[in-house]
């Protein structure tokens, strides 16, 4: 479930787009309300780059966002970019190329965006953000962002982190499996993570290492953590995946998770759930992908050059184990 939490009147680059594309489809050349060039039909044409397939939560999205342009009546042009900004800036690139109406992506990683963005602009193609952000200063580059509060996720798992530790006399040492480097998600779970648990100065963070989102990259990581780290307490995982995979790891070694080791992750996968229903995991905070329908909302507004708030932040929640159990039958993915 998605609310939108900041609604402003129409930007002024944003109307400034929208008359452009009206101007534009009245001249009969470019995008126009009865379809860009790319489809050649009277549907809108959206072009969609996406991450990759790197983990439950995106197989997830990318089922969301097909689901829902198809139920929108949308064009998709989608494309993955295995998790590598080149292919995404190609992708884009050839989105402009094929003037397509909208453009939307996901961006793997926050920095390095801002020409192919002034290109989309130039183009008068409106873009928007969807479940992560770009760190560029000129917010005009882009009509709005839909997506989790990364930082939140982050600070909600070290708060639990807190709670359960209250007790403790010595050092709890913690080890971090980050997401894909330079990625919003990596650094904002990472910054909320490390803001909550200050709180409590026996939690330390003994290794941090990026694990790519991927299961094989949580195991390969975990396992090198446990060789350098004889006492590891905590695992806090930016996701699922690498939780999982991690988990392979800590058994390997001899250990009991969520016993020897508290694992928290981020993400509420359905195996991420079961493993949480299985007392393996300890802790989880949602990260929500089923952002499709809202996305196909907003393709169509910032189309018809509509005002769009210019962030659309996903609502969430956390899950304990037995919180898990509960909603584990009904989980939808
Ligand atoms: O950007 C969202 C993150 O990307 C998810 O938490 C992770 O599983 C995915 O790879």
């Amino acid at each position: 479930m998605v609310h939108i939490r900041t609604t402003i009147t129409r930007r002024g680059l944003g109307a400034l787009l929208a008359a452009g594309l009206l101007a534009t489809g009245l001249s009969g050349c470019g995008n126009s309300d009865t379809g860009g060039d790319a489809g050649g039909t009277d549907k809108i044409v959206l072009g969609f780059s996406q991450v990759g397939a790197e983990s439950g939560w995106r197989t997830a999205n990318t089922n969301s966002i097909k689901e829902a342009a198809g139920a929108a009546g949308i064009e998709l042009k989608f494309d993955d970019a295995q998790q590598k900004q080149e292919n995404q800036i190609k992708a884009i690139r050839n989105f402009i190329q094929q003037k397509v109406d909208v453009i939307a992506f996901s961006p793997v990683v926050e920095s390095g965006w801002d020409t192919v963005l002034k290109e989309a602009r130039d183009a008068k193609i409106p873009v928007i953000l969807t479940d992560r952000s770009v760190d560029s200063a000129d917010k005009t580059l882009y009509q709005t962002f839909i997506g989790s509060d990364f930082v939140k996720e982050g600070r909600l798992s070290g708060e639990w982190l807190v709670e359960q530790t209250r007790s403790a006399t010595g050092p709890v040492n913690i080890v971090e499996l980050q997401g894909t480097t330079g990625s919003a998600p990596a650094n904002d779970r990472r910054k909320g993570f490390a803001e909550a648990i200050a709180a409590n100065p026996n939690l330390k963070v003994v290794a941090s290492q990026s694990g790519d989102f991927t299961r094989a990259g949580g195991k390969q990581v975990m396992e090198q953590f446990l060789k350098a780290n004889p006492k590891i307490d905590v695992l806090f995982a930016h996701n699922d995946d690498m939780g999982l995979g991690a988990l392979e790891a800590i058994t390997a070694a001899g250990k009991v998770p969520g016993k020897d080791i508290t694992i928290i992750t981020i993400d509420a996968v359905k195996d991420g759930m079961q493993a949480l229903a299985d007392g393996k995991f300890n802790f989880i905070a949602e990260c929500s992908p089923l952002l499709g329908p809202q996305l196909m909302d907003l393709v169509k507004k910032v189309h018809a050059g509509e005002s769009v708030p210019t962030r659309v932040e996903t609502e969430e929640t956390t899950f304990t184990v037995e919180q898990a159990k509960a909603a584990l039958p009904t989980r939808k993915y």
